[in-house]
């Protein structure tokens, strides 16, 4: 059987790589399989989040996963905290992941920057409340961007190593699924630096909220190079900022690359960057709309994640039972 899961953080704004990196292939596979997906806020607060802003961006986060077409009577949709069993495995999973494997860890490495020492404990052990959300439902399969695949990794040696420890094939072992043409979608001020919510600079990111005019603007001034553009993908290579918004253009316009390089080959950038505005105010206008008029009724999105939440727990409870069965300890609701 197929489940998949997968999460995002409430922290901030959402951007296109969010979008293109995640959103968008989790609305495809809500049409094909059962899917699961968390807005994950244990995981924000393993750096500091003002506690208001934590409670309406997690709410305006849900408003993105809905506005970006996620149905939430076909999916189950809730927020992490909810449901305590994502933390009570996640201690579980602790004592089974190894102080080298999260060494090895390359986000963490980023998010701590030059002062290790400074950073919570809750950053470093980040990747086993990861496995924990993805095994707590025995998930297949986790689409994600091209950024998570380390944590995918780490999520299968824990799962692989409870198995061998208590002999017993109690988890699957999940698959990431890293779909589309924008797997890692770049900033638009600097082609090596992925697109991110944290970054300083507004212009490096499209966020879903934008207005067109916002969205023009920043296309208008995205980084490029002097070349004009190439007919085929392979004139691409070393030319980081063309290929980023070559692959956002392809994403959002569901075309190959091929097909894109085809339609601007020899083309000015001008050109190229007028029709990547009109295409993104095309996709992502009507998401922003959706969002701004969600997020003005709290209480709908409230229900939505209650409604998941519940129907969250009935799955992860019977499976927290069975590994606290495994590891050998003792609840009194084992005793009847
Ligand atoms: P986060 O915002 O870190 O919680 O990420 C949520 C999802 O968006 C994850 O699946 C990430 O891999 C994906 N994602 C975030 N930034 C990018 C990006 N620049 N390009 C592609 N995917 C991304
Ligand atoms: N670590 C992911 C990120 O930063 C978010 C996340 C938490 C996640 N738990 C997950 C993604 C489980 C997929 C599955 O983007």
């Amino acid at each position: 059987m197929t489940l998949i899961f997968s999460g995002i953080q409430p922290t901030g704004n959402l951007q296109l790589g969010n979008y293109l990196g995640a959103l968008k292939n989790w609305v495809t596979l809500q049409h094909d399989y059962e899917c699961i997906y968390c807005v994950v806020d244990l995981h924000a607060v393993t750096v500091w989040q003002e506690p208001k802003e934590l409670a309406s961006n997690t709410r305006e986060v849900t408003a993105g996963l809905l506005a970006s077409g996620l149905d939430p009577r076909k999916n189950i949709i809730f927020n992490q905290s909810q449901v305590a069993q994502h933390a009570e495995l996640a201690w579980i999973f602790s004592c089974v992941a190894r102080l080298g494997w999260l060494n090895r860890m390359t986000q963490f490495k980023e998010k701590a920057g030059k002062k290790q020492e400074n950073a919570s404990v809750g950053l470093y052990a980040y990747p086993s409340l990861m496995a924990a959300d993805i095994l707590i439902y025995k998930a297949t399969h986790v689409p994600v961007g091209e950024d998570q695949k380390q944590h995918l990794e780490l999520t299968r040696d824990v799962a692989q190593k409870f198995n061998n420890d208590f002999g017993i094939e109690f988890f699957p072992l999940p698959e990431p699924l890293i779909l589309g043409h924008a797997t890692r979608v770049m900033s638009l001020r600097d082609g090596t630096k992925k697109m991110s919510k944290s970054d300083l600079s507004e212009a490096s990111r499209i966020n879903l909220t934008d207005t067109p005019d916002e969205i023009a603007h920043k296309i208008r001034k995205a980084k490029t190079d002097s070349d004009t553009l190439p007919g085929t993908p392979k004139g691409l290579e070393n030319r980081p900022e063309a290929a980023n918004l070559f692959g956002i253009f392809a994403a959002l316009s569901d075309l190959s690359l091929e097909e894109v390089c085809m339609k601007f080959d020899g083309a000015e950038f001008s050109k190229f960057k007028k029709e990547l505005t009109e295409l993104a105010v095309v996709v992502l206008g009507p998401i922003g709309k959706e969002m701004a008029r969600l997020v003005s009724d709290p209480g709908y999105l409230d229900k939505v994640l209650a409604d998941g939440s519940e129907r969250a727990r009935n799955i992860a409870a019977p499976v927290l039972k069975d590994v606290y069965d495994i590891v050998g300890l003792l609840r009194s609701d084992n005793l009847d």
